[in-house]
């Protein structure tokens, strides 16, 4: 693709409007989302230091071992000694277990502003959401504290809220690289056609994803499917809210449940760093069932270790481990192109874009006959 290509894509997803909810927070728990903001933001010189001195000590990425652990093993004995690694590690353990405390009770403080807005989103507008009493969350995924969140996904009643907006709008997009709106958006482009008329998203969550879909497709209608009904009940406010007439599931994207060649596109954003590699490849598998034949598939995700050099793979893990993902090393050290083709896709390509490790998207087409 040209520059002049690349540019225009550019502006054209620059273009697009950002979904905001209105709400308002008391002075407390703006002020307690700030300093998490604040503090993090801190992560980036101390790591910027800590590098410098692995460098120093000689250790880069060619010379750490293949074996991950014994890559843990080589940079604590290198660091040792360094204040700037212990700090950052300090940092990023006090983060990753109380960034969804202080969320929580940011919501707490305001529940009482916040509540009769979120009621009235879930009740009016074109959005459904269908809530399944009987369903069983997959094994892998009940009782695990995603993000060391008490809880996990569903820790909370109004987890969606809390982990869609305050969390992720308010702090995860504030120290992230690059916009984690207009990366959603730009995967899209990515696709083939622009006529999808029935799409299926897998791991709806609170709807980030989802907005970008219905932005980049508006003449599609839109079934999510998500395990957590917390996450989905954001998303149906956020559908709401916007005259969306979004469908929504409490069902699990490797068992979704809909008939055969139902859709025309499936897509899913950052679910496989939370699914063990068999869950992974029954996702590709359902994706394949579900869509038509000439339909598309696109998930996009974390970086595989296999696309990064051994040191940015090693902190990748580091980061992910203390953050509270346990599937991420399973999810990003599989080959997503080889499980995709087995499901049957073809055309699959697994890859980063715009010249970059992330996003990262793997794409395929279900084959006529
Ligand atoms: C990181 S969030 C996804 C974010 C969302 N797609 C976005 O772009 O913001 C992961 C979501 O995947 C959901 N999830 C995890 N395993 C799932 C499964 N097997 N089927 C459906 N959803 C799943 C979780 O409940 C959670 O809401």
């Amino acid at each position: 693709m040209s520059n002049d290509a690349d540019a225009q894509i550019l502006a054209l997803i620059e273009q697009e409007s950002e979904i905001v909810m209105e709400f308002q927070l008391r002075q407390q728990g703006r002020a307690s989302m700030d300093f998490l903001v604040a503090l993090t933001s801190a992560m980036g010189p101390l790591n910027a230091r800590w590098s410098k001195e692995l460098a120093e000590a000689g250790v880069d990425a060619s010379s750490l071992p293949e074996d991950i652990d014994q890559r843990y093993a080589a940079i604590s004995t290198a660091l040792s000694k360094s204040k700037a690694f212990a700090a950052s590690g300090l940092l990023m353990d006090f983060a990753s277990v109380e960034h969804g405390r202080i969320a929580r009770d940011a919501y707490e403080e305001s529940r009482d502003l916040l509540e009769p807005e979120l009621d009235k989103l879930e009740n009016q507008g074109p959005a459904n959401l269908h809530a399944d009493l009987a369903f069983t969350q997959p094994d892998y995924h009940k009782d695990v504290w995603f993000h060391r969140t008490e809880g996990g996904w569903d820790g909370h009643p109004q987890q969606g809220f809390i982990h869609g907006e305050l969390i992720h709008r308010h702090y995860v997009s504030k120290n992230f690289p690059g916009d984690i709106f207009v990366q959603r958006r730009r995967v899209l482009q990515e696709l083939p056609r622009q006529d999808y008329r029935r799409i299926l998203e897998m791991g709806t969550s609170s709807g980030h994803f989802t907005v970008a879909l219905q932005q980049t497709f508006p003449q599609a209608q839109i079934t999510g499917v998500d395990v957590s009904l917390p996450m989905l009940k954001q998303a149906l406010r956020v559908a709401n809210e916007n005259g969306w007439n979004w469908d929504l599931h409490q069902r699990a994207a490797e068992d979704t449940g809909f008939a055969d060649a139902s859709f025309d596109l499936v897509a899913s954003y950052i679910i496989f760093h939370e699914m063990p590699q068999q869950a992974i490849e029954g996702v590709f598998a359902e994706a394949w069932r579900v869509l038509e034949p000439g339909g598309q598939m696109l998930m996009s995700d974390v970086t595989p270790y296999a696309a990064m050099d051994r040191m940015a793979a090693w902190r990748a893990d580091w980061m992910a481990a203390n953050g509270g993902e346990p599937y991420w090393r399973e999810a990003a050290s599989m080959d997503w192109k080889a499980a995709a083709e087995a499901a049957g896709f073809i055309d699959v390509e697994s890859r980063g874009i715009d010249g970059a490790p992330y996003p990262w998207i793997v794409t395929g087409t279900k084959p006529h006959g």
